[in-house]
């Protein structure tokens, strides 16, 4: 299995939407757009990410578009995001993606937060180095409550 990193390309962003719309990975992240249906916001979401410094990657398993990887944020608090086609979960992809990710970027600290109960989540990201430094709460748009998160911090 070849895993990469390449930059987006518009024709990945249909599928992006598509993975990004599947109820249980939704549940699973929890913070998540209000409306992620709405194919318009999402549209001018990715239009300013990809204005921006953030460094939006696509994930390729074998030449197929599987997910996205991102760092992205101000200066000094820049944060880790990633996402995974439910198709292609538990085979070690979003670990070496991540790893690839955060090889190419050379800033740090890195952070990164999860919903506490995302233990894939945050498996992947103690996997690739980060620690949790802090815990926090707020308001899950995909659980309609306020849950508990955790930051997790790369130092070197
Ligand atoms: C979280 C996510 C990126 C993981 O992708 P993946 O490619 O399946 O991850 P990997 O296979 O690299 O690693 C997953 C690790 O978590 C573990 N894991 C997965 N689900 C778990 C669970 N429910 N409980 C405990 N561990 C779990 C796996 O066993 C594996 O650890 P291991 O290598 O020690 O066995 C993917 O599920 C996803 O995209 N979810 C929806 C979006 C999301 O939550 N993004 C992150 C927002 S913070």
């Amino acid at each position: 299995m070849q895993i990469a990193l390449r930059e987006v390309h518009d024709s990945d962003l249909p599928v992006f939407f598509r993975q990004m719309n599947d109820p249980e990975s939704l549940r699973m992240a929890a913070f998540t757009p209000k409306d992620p249906a709405d194919r318009d916001t999402f549209d001018a979401h990715w239009k300013r990410v990809r204005a921006s410094d953030a460094v939006h990657r696509t994930i390729l398993v074998d030449g197929d578009v599987v997910g996205s990887a991102a760092v992205y944020g101000e200066p000094g608090e820049r944060e880790v995001t990633y996402w995974i086609d439910r198709a292609y979960w538990g085979r070690g992809i979003a670990t070496t993606a991540l790893r690839l990710l955060i090889a190419e970027v050379p800033e740090r600290p890195l952070y990164a937060r999860a919903a506490a109960d995302n233990a894939g989540s945050r498996r992947v990201l103690e996997k690739c180095g980060f620690r949790v430094t802090a815990r926090a709460s707020g308001y899950a748009n995909a659980r309609g409550e306020e849950i508990d998160e955790v930051v997790l911090t790369l130092d070197a």
